[in-house]
């Protein structure tokens, strides 16, 4: 009987989403599902030390050894088949993900996005350029969005969002920093503990 959704966290750098996951596990918040597993597309990014610190096993596939996005995206399915992964988590993962890909995998995948969706999201709009293009804007709140991925770049059902005020003298990287803690590192654990809960309560009923 499956107890615990199995986890895969897919990281392109820092990995600091994927730390409050971990801290969330070791916390006991996030119960129902376990990382068993973390996909960097990066060589050397610092999140596949967190995973090796916290006793993950963790592997690097990139776009460039594999040749093409076709087997960079049939070499990330056989991963998560090997390791019978139930959900897949994009942690800070700056790669779009096809719709062959997502269509493999309905409600299985979650998003963290750095501003409310829809605003300053979608294709070209990751980490620091969210920030920049939220100043340039002029917009005085901004947040955090975990959602469901589908074949629309940021389009999927969205699960939990938060709101972050933005202060005036901030920078980019002040607001990466405020929109992280005072809500990606929130929210992304709770989302991951929500999709983990259900995909248990699922298979019992199998
Ligand atoms: C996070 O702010 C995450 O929301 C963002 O990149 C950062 C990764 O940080 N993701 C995107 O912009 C995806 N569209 P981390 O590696 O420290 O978790």
């Amino acid at each position: 009987m499956l107890t615990k959704a199995r986890i895969a966290v897919l990281v392109s750098g820092g990995g600091t989403n994927l730390q409050a996951l971990i801290d969330a596990q070791q916390r006991g918040e996030l119960q129902s599902g376990e990382i068993v597993l973390v996909i960097s597309n990066k060589p050397g990014a610092y999140a596949l030390q967190r995973a090796e610190k916290a006793g993950i096993p963790a592997l690097t596939i990139t776009r460039k050894d594999c040749g093409s996005t076709e087997a960079f995206e049939a070499a990330l399915l056989a991963a998560l088949e090997e390791n019978h992964i139930d959900l897949i988590i994009l942690a800070g993962f700056m790669s779009i993900l096809s719709a062959d890909f997502t269509r493999r995998c309905p409600d299985r995948i979650l998003n963290v996005h750095p501003s409310l969706i829809p605003s300053f999201c979608g294709k070209g709009m990751y980490g620091l350029r969210v920030h920049q293009a939220a100043l340039d804007y002029g917009v005085k709140v901004t947040g955090a969005t975990v959602h469901l991925v589908n074949e629309i770049p940021d389009g999927g059902r969205i699960l939990l969002q938060k709101a972050v005020a933005i202060l005036p003298e901030d920078t980019p990287e002040t607001l990466q920093r405020r929109v992280m803690e005072q809500a990606e590192w929130i929210l992304l654990p709770q989302a991951a503990e929500m999709l983990s809960a259900n995909i248990v309560k699922e298979k019992r009923h199998d």
